[in-house]
């Protein structure tokens, strides 16, 4: 049997890699602050999983999650997601939310891969993906915080991707353009707020960035997902892919 850990994994994208992987046949470590609700769904569709709470940020989450996916003997995948920083300008954020968001964006998913790289060796290997944003290539005025630390989490994940590939871990990060989540809902109300336009006329214009005409749904990303996370994926690694139906940005 394999096994996957999957931080971020009680809704959303997370939640959706979780059920591709469950249905794949994997055993399910499911972390996020809360993934009681999640496990329980996961289990009802019969599915092998535990949940692990606890916040990415905090340092004692991610030797609980190892704890866990040792339980099961084994590993060989490993989701890095969380929930997106708040939407603010580079002027409004100061250095204690810079510290708090570096935390949970870049040291705690870091400290979690390299807690798992002994599991991974004892199991010939593995594979790990990273939930970044499309932010990464295109830096969005008015999240900073997103296109700064995404961008540094993606950088080291591509140094680890050289340092671990010949011990068969295969690193990657995947690029979300707009993925119809509770996130997307949040955003596009924030967005009309500070417009003073409806939510609608957010998303209409969203949409017509987008040559598929529509936002993707989370178990789009979960098919890219779960394939990168696969044996089946076997000479990709330190990659950036875009998962975001051809978006054109301004920049
Ligand atoms: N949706 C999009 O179109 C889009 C586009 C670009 C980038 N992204 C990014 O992709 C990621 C996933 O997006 P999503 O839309 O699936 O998000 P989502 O629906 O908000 O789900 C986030 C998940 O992360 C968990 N979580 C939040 N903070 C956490 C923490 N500190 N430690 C551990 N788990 C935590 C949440 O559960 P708990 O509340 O139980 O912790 C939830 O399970 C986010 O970083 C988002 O910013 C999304």
């Amino acid at each position: 049997m394999r096994v996957a850990v999957l931080t971020g994994a009680s809704g959303g994208m997370g939640f959706a890699v979780a059920r591709r992987l469950g249905a794949e046949g994997y055993a399910l470590v499911v972390n996020s602050r809360d993934p009681s609700l999640a496990v329980r769904r996961l289990e009802e569709e019969g599915y092998r999983a535990v949940g692990v709470a606890g916040d990415i940020a905090e340092e004692g989450t991610a030797g609980r999650i190892l704890e866990a996916a040792e339980g099961f003997g084994r590993l060989d995948a490993l989701l890095l997601n969380h929930g997106g920083p708040p939407v603010k300008a580079f002027l409004e954020v100061g250095d204690e939310e810079w510290r708090r968001w570096y935390e949970v964006m870049v040291v705690g998913p870091l400290r979690l891969l390299r807690l798992c790289v002994p599991l991974f060796r004892r199991s010939g290997g593995g594979r790990v993906v990273a939930i970044a944003s499309f932010t990464v290539k295109s830096p969005y005025p008015g999240i900073v915080l997103s296109n700064a630390l995404r961008a540094a989490l993606v950088n080291a994940l591509k140094t680890a991707a050289l340092e671990l590939g010949r011990e068969g871990v295969l690193v990657n990060a995947v690029a979300p353009g707009y993925i119809l989540t509770e996130r997307i809902a949040e955003w596009n109300r924030g967005q009309a707020a500070r417009e003073g336009v409806s939510p609608e006329e957010v998303a209409a214009r969203t949409v017509a960035g987008i040559p598929l005409g529509r936002y993707g749904t989370p178990e789009e990303m979960a098919e890219a997902i779960a394939f990168l996370l696969s044996p089946r994926n076997g000479y990709i690694t330190g990659q950036l892919l875009l998962v975001d139906g051809g978006l054109v940005v301004a920049n």
